[in-house]
Order: C-alpha cells, then sequence, then structure tokens
C-alpha cells in the first residue's frame, strides 16, 4: 500500500523524549523514545504477548516495559523479559526500526534493514547554514498524503488562494497581471524538477514585509520532488529594492490512506538577527495560520469529496504539470514494488 525501501520522516526531535510516544506511520503502530545516552528508538508499539500499546508503558533505562503483564523489551527489539520464566521465547521479540536525526528531523526507515543507508535522506543542508535561520513545523492533516503533496506541487495556488498573504494577486481575475509567466518541468533521474518565474508582480503582505519592498518585484520558484514524498521549494523574490531567499521544504508521511503527518521547515536569509520583525517565533505563527487557515481546511474538504464521489477524475490544466510529472513516476514506483497503484495516483491525471 505505501513504497518501503525510504526514510520516513517520523517526528520534530523535541517531540521524542524519555516518555514513549505512539505514532503510526504508513499504518503501522509505532513507539519512539529516547534512551540513556539521548539516542531515538523506534519499536513496533504491539507487545508481542496480547498486542498491548507499548506507548502506554514504561520506559526504564534504556528499555520499555509494557502495561499489561510487565515484558521488557530493548531498543533493538529483544524481549529481556517475563514476569515469572526464565526461557524467552524468540518469537516475543519485536520490530526495531532505523531510526536517524538528520537536518532537525527524526526519520525512520520503512523497508529491509539492511539496506538503511542515512546518504538517502533528503538533504536539507540549507538547515544548517550559519547564514539561515530554520523554523520547523508539523501538522496533523486528515487527508491523504498526495493530496497534501499535491496542494504543493501546484503552486498556481499561491496566486489566488494566498493572495493576501504569501502569493501574489496574479491568479485573481481582475487582479494585476505579471509581465510573464513562465513555467517548465523536466525529470532528472528519480527527482522531477520546476521553474516558475512571475516577471514584475505585485506579491501579497508577506513577501512585501519579508524583504521590505515597495514596488512590484519577479518571483522565482524552483521545486525538487522525490520520492517518496518530499518538496523541496527554493523561493526567491528580488527587485531593485532588494532580495531575499527562502528554502522551504514539506515532508509528507502517510499515517493511514487518509491520514498524513506533515512536516515542514521554513528557511530564510532575512531577519536574522533575532530582535526585528520577522523573528523565529513571527515565521512560526504566519506559517502555521497560512498553512492551517487556508491549506488545511481546502486539502480537508477535497478528501471529504474524494471519499463521497470516488469515480470523480481531475481536469488538469497548464499549472498541473508538475502533479501530473511526479504522479506517473510515483505510479512506476509502486508498480516496480509490485503495489497495486493507488487510486489517488492511477487514472487521475
Ligand atoms: S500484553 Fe504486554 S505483557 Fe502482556
Ligand atoms: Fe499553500
Amino acid at each position: 500500500m505505501f513504497l518501503k525501501n525510504y526514510w520516513y520522516c517520523a517526528a520534530l526531535p523535541e517531540e521524542i523524549t524519555k516518555n514513549p510516544l505512539r505514532r503510526i506511520i504508513c499504518n503501522l503502530p509505532l513507539v519512539f523514545y529516547r534512551d540513556t545516552n539521548g539516542n531515538p528508538v523506534a519499536l513496533e508499539d504491539r507487545c508481542s504477548h496480547r498486542q498491548a500499546p507499548l506507548s502506554s508503558g514504561t520506559i526504564r533505562d534504556d528499555n520499555i516495559q509494557c502495561s499489561y503483564h510487565g515484558f521488557v523489551f530493548n531498543g533493538d527489539g529483544k524481549c529481556i523479559y517475563i514476569p515469572h520464566q526464565k526461557n524467552i521465547p524468540r518469537r516475543a521479540h519485536i520490530i526495531s526500526y532505523p531510526i536517524k536525526e538528520k537536518w532537525g528531523f527524526v526519520w525512520i526507515w520503512n523497508g529491509d534493514p539492511k539496506l538503511a543507508d542515512q546518504n538517502k535522506i533528503p538533504s536539507l543542508p540549507w538547515t544548517k547554514s550559519p547564514k539561515r535561520s530554520p523554523v520547523f513545523l508539523y501538522y496533523y492533516v486528515r487527508a491523504n498524503h498526495q493530496l497534501v503533496a499535491d496542494n504543493l506541487l501546484d503552486i498556481s495556488h499561491a496566486d489566488y488562494l494566498h493572495s493576501d498573504t504569501l502569493g501574489s494577486k496574479s491568479g485573481i481575475m481582475d487582479g494585476p497581471k505579471p509581465d510573464k509567466v513562465e513555467f517548465r518541468t523536466w525529470t532528472k533521474g528519480n527527482e522531477i524538477h520546476s521553474f516558475r518565474k512571475l516577471t514584475n508582480v505585485e506579491v501579497a503582505s508577506y513577501p512585501k514585509k519579508w524583504g521590505k519592498f515597495i514596488n512590484n518585484v519577479n518571483r522565482t520558484n524552483i521545486q525538487m520532488w522525490e520520492a517518496p514524498n518530499t518538496v523541496h521549494v527554493h523561493l526567491e523574490f528580488e527587485n531593485k529594492e532588494n532580495k531575499i531567499l527562502i528554502n522551504h521544504d514539506h515532508i509528507m508521511t502517510p499515517e493511514t490512506e487518509t491520514t498524513t503527518h506533515y512536516f515542514m521547515d521554513f528557511t530564510r536569509d532575512f531577519g536574522l538577527d533575532g530582535t526585528k520583525y520577522p523573528t523565529d517565533e513571527d515565521i512560526y505563527k504566519e506559517q502555521y495560520s497560512v498553512i492551517t487557515g487556508d491549506d488545511l481546511p481546502m486539502i480537508e474538504a477535497q478528501q471529504s469529496n474524494i471519499d463521497l464521489c470516488r469515480d470523480a477524475i481531475d481536469v488538469p490544466v497548464k499549472a498541473d504539470k508538475l502533479i501530473s510529472d511526479v504522479h506517473r513516476h510515483l505510479a512506476k514506483l509502486y508498480k516496480l514494488q509490485d503495489i497495486g497503484v493507488p487510486s489517488y495516483i492511477a487514472g487521475k491525471n
């Protein structure tokens, strides 16, 4: 049902503590905690004895103890203690998942552990650059992960849905039009890229404030999608007055077929002194309010309509080319893994 042998973003680092955290990822119930060295641990959240969730249990040093009858498991998933008996059957062991903290997120490997190469974690070097400041966000979405990704792959919605906040006015019927709209997509191996530039456009209130722009700007949006479901966005606003740069990355991890853990960083090259607008806190509040106020209600409403109208087919337009390219590529990946192509990809474009 979900692609295997990929790193999936599981949590923000501060979510994993000495207390167990239950999180379902790709339909797998998982429990996360930190061991005595502060390293994150990911185990299946299902006691081998009678299926109780280990997340309702207790962390004991590096181990976790089930709250039902007291079985204890170590960070490798080995059952190391069963009350009232010495013999521990092999079948009592549970699955532990490769886990790695990198680029401000915690990732788990869903697949063959022997193939878990940490270099395959999506690369986000700008989050560590001394000339940048990253802000990290998490959203829980009641919609399929691909619908959330499609929202990011379709940047034209910024010119309508976000015309007052993040985007531009150029999507409004009687709104000011840019001199030129350039848009192209291309594929490089397993990466799908796009370039979109609006020349001489009036942008919305946030980028105006961020760059202290008075006049129109050129807005350039360069994107890259990579499997299983990460969208990297490189965004520039520029005119003679100023140039500002943002990298924002969106990582959509399926919880189930119809719910998503949505992780995001917003990494800017302006407002870095920490006292004047925009501070990290300002950026966090803006991004949180735009995404929970504009995008997520729309995506969840789409999911509701899709659930009601199972045979509905989208009508792609020019601006949807990146979505179509990504869906076609994903269909190939599902087929390669002998997984039926899900309906939210097959036949939609
Ligand atoms: S269900 Fe966990 S110890 Fe019995
Ligand atoms: Fe959006």
